[in-house]
């Protein structure tokens, strides 16, 4: 069995795996709240709260998979990128887990762990039962089962967006990577304009269904190669919300909300197709917290995405990616550093 520990940002995660892949449990405490009153994460407040959660999110992830750390044969955790404090929690845990069980580390590339979530089959949990609500609302039925390189990876999460020839479990080439925001960070950024709730993807997704997507013509950056650049939608969307004024753009936030979800999904879901052509592959694969979104969802249709309860953070995929990683014999890793920017 595979323990997996996640804590690059602000959720602190812990995950049971079966060695075939099976997810036992996946627990995901949450700081939204926390950090919600700032508009962003807090780096110190986040790494404190790891601290006061990953040994009770851990024993809860052995718990709900009817396990003990005695069956454990290799923990995963995530070495970066992330903030460094809140990875260092994490980090230091898994060490401590593992060196007391004399086992094998398995420090896991974040990314590398949101492509491995396509490998795992969706599961009932607690986070996966409010996430069916969210496919509800959306009326995108999820495709379910472990998806087979190879694809074309489009990760777009709240720190990364990236495009990822992905040849085999394990091992992904980059094609392509975003110039300045993130794609969640620019609907994060975009909420926060409009006046909504941290984290904001989820809440323009919510707020652009009744909203008319053509209302407002907002740019899509076509830059070079297969990157993106997501800055200039940002600073449209404030100029729109500063000439309508406060009243309009109050009244007009569902189309504002709409039009701005749709030049950020163009923008992904156009160089999905650029990236196939450009590789000769057949299918794209969307990971990471955007590919929660039901507009993105919608205008990639063939695509497989990755279960929604593993789209956000987790730590079912770090597992997941220690599946196919190389584990640290013990006891050599306790020197293990993390690392705050991708490799
Ligand atoms: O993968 P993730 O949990 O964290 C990072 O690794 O960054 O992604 C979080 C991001 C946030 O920016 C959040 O606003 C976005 O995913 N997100 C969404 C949706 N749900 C979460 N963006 C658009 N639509 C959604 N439904
Ligand atoms: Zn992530």
């Amino acid at each position: 069995m595979i323990l997996g520990i996640e804590t690059s940002c602000d959720e602190t995660a812990a995950a049971v795996l079966s060695g075939d892949g099976k997810v036992l449990s996946s627990v995901v405490s949450s700081q939204a709240t926390l950090h919600a009153r700032y508009g962003g994460v807090v780096p110190e407040i986040a790494s404190r709260r790891h601290l006061e959660l990953v040994s009770p999110v851990v024993r809860q992830a052995l718990d709900e998979a009817g396990t003990s750390l005695a069956a454990v044969d290799r923990v995963a955790v995530t070495q970066g990128p992330g903030l460094v404090g809140a990875l260092l929690v994490g980090l230091s845990a898994a060490k401590a887990i593992a060196w007391a069980g004399r086992l094998p580390l398995v420090p896991v590339d974040h990314l590398d762990g949101h492509v491995a979530s396509l490998y795992l089959g969706a599961r009932v949990c607690a986070r996966s039962e409010s996430a069916s609500a969210d496919s509800d609302r959306a009326k995108t039925p999820e495709r379910h089962g472990p998806v087979e390189p190879p694809f074309v990876c489009l990760l777009a999460s709240g720190g990364h967006t990236l495009l990822l020839e992905v040849s085999e479990r394990g091992s992904s080439k980059r094609l392509g990577t975003t110039l300045d925001d993130a794609a969640g960070e620019a609907f994060d950024k975009g909420a926060r304009l409009l006046g909504l709730g941290y984290p904001g993807g989820a809440e323009i997704d919510r707020l652009a269904a009744g909203g008319d997507p053509t209302a407002f013509d907002f740019p899509v950056a076509r830059v070079p190669g297969l990157d993106f650049s997501f800055s200039g939608l940002k600073t449209a969307l404030l100029y729109a919300v500063r000439d309508l004024g406060e009243d309009d753009a109050e009244r007009r936030k569902a189309d504002l909300a709409a039009s701005y979800q749709r030049a950020i999904v163009l923008a992904l879901a156009g160089r999905a197709h650029d990236a196939l052509e450009r590789t000769g592959l057949s299918r794209v694969a969307v990971v990471g917290g955007v590919a929660s979104n039901s507009a993105l969802r919608a205008a990639l249709p063939d695509a497989s995405f990755a279960p929604l309860a593993y789209c956000t953070d987790n730590a079912a995929m770090i597992a997941s990616a220690a599946r196919y990683a190389e584990p640290l014999p013990y006891p050599g890793y306790l020197d293990l550093d993390a690392y705050a920017s991708a490799v």
